[in-house]
Formats: C-alpha cells, sequence, structure tokens
C-alpha cells in the first residue's frame, strides 16, 4: 500500500470514529492512536491552546496563552510551548501546516526526543483562531510532503 492508499483508509476510520463523538480529547486521543499506528510514525499527538491562568480573561492576547500537552502516542512530550516557539509555537503564530525536512535546519526546532529527524505541525483553526496544533516527527528524514498535508489538514477538520 502506498501513503495515499494508507491515508485514504486512515481517513474512513477516523470519520467512523469521531462521528458518534462530540468531546474533543476522546476524538484528539482516537486520531492519535490511529495514525500513530496505521502509518508508523514515532511521535503523533497534539498541543492544546490554553490559558495560562486558570480563568483569566479570554482576550486577544497572546501571551496569556500557551500550547499544552494533550492526547498523544509516542514517547513522553514536552507539556508547554509558547506562541511563536518551536515549530508547533510558529505553526500557532503563522496559522499554517509547517513541514521540517530536516529538524536540526529549522531555528528554535524544540527537541523533545532527540531521535526526531523530521516533522509536521498542522493547525486546528476554529472561527480563524488556532485553537490546537496537531504534530508528528518521525526518526527519518524528509518523512513528511504534501501527501501528509493534504490528508492531515482533512482529519483536523474532522474534530
Ligand atoms: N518539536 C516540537 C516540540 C514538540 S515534540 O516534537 C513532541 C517543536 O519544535 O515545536
Amino acid at each position: 500500500m502506498d501513503k495515499k492508499e494508507k491515508y485514504e483508509l486512515i481517513v474512513s476510520q477516523i470519520e467512523g470514529l469521531v462521528s458518534g463523538e462530540s468531546d474533543i480529547i476522546a476524538n484528539m486521543a482516537n486520531i492519535s492512536a490511529v495514525l500513530h499506528h496505521g502509518m508508523g510514525f514515532w511521535w503523533t499527538g497534539f498541543y492544546i491552546v490554553k490559558n495560562k491562568e486558570q480563568g483569566a480573561k479570554i482576550e486577544d492576547n497572546y501571551s496569556d496563552y500557551e500550547l499544552v500537552l494533550g492526547p498523544f502516542q509516542g514517547p513522553v512530550a514536552c507539556t508547554r510551548i509558547g506562541y511563536g516557539r518551536g515549530v508547533c509555537g510558529t505553526s500557532w503564530k503563522r496559522k499554517e501546516t509547517i513541514i521540517v525536512p530536516d529538524v536540526e535546519q529549522f531555528a528554535g526546532h524544540i527537541a523533545c526526543s532527540s531521535e526526531s529527524r523530521s516533522e509536521i505541525v498542522v493547525p486546528l483553526i476554529k472561527d480563524s483562531k488556532v485553537t490546537a496544533v496537531l504534530d508528528i516527527d518521525s526518526r527519518e528524514l524528509n518523512t513528511f510532503d504534501e501527501i501528509d498535508k493534504i490528508y492531515l489538514e482533512k482529519i483536523v477538520d474532522l474534530i
């Protein structure tokens, strides 16, 4: 099976899993599991945009927010990432998918695992605001391309 065929199967599996469930954490957890095991990635998971202080007023001030580790599959990861920091914080800031063919070439990359060599981060956007990012790491260089971008953007749209 080539990559496209694997993603086609995964997308229909995820559609089935999320269609009957409205809880975002449950859906993120199952999406991480299906992608991680179906595609054989090294680390697959979500970081969720949250207020730094619980109960703080929700304003358009990004310094009040950060990415906090959500459901994932793979080794232990960093728990908090600031706006504009690392690949995840940069995807949040730019509101776009970022493909990193070689993490050593990405200035500011946050190495949660020394094994990670390439990475893709896809933002979840609701009402033109980023609410979370899907982060996937590979132990090989140049793992991710436009095919991953297209399918992963489709998958995060299902949440
Ligand atoms: N490499 C990410 C940090 C998260 S871990 O890869 C799980 C980054 O630079 O934002």
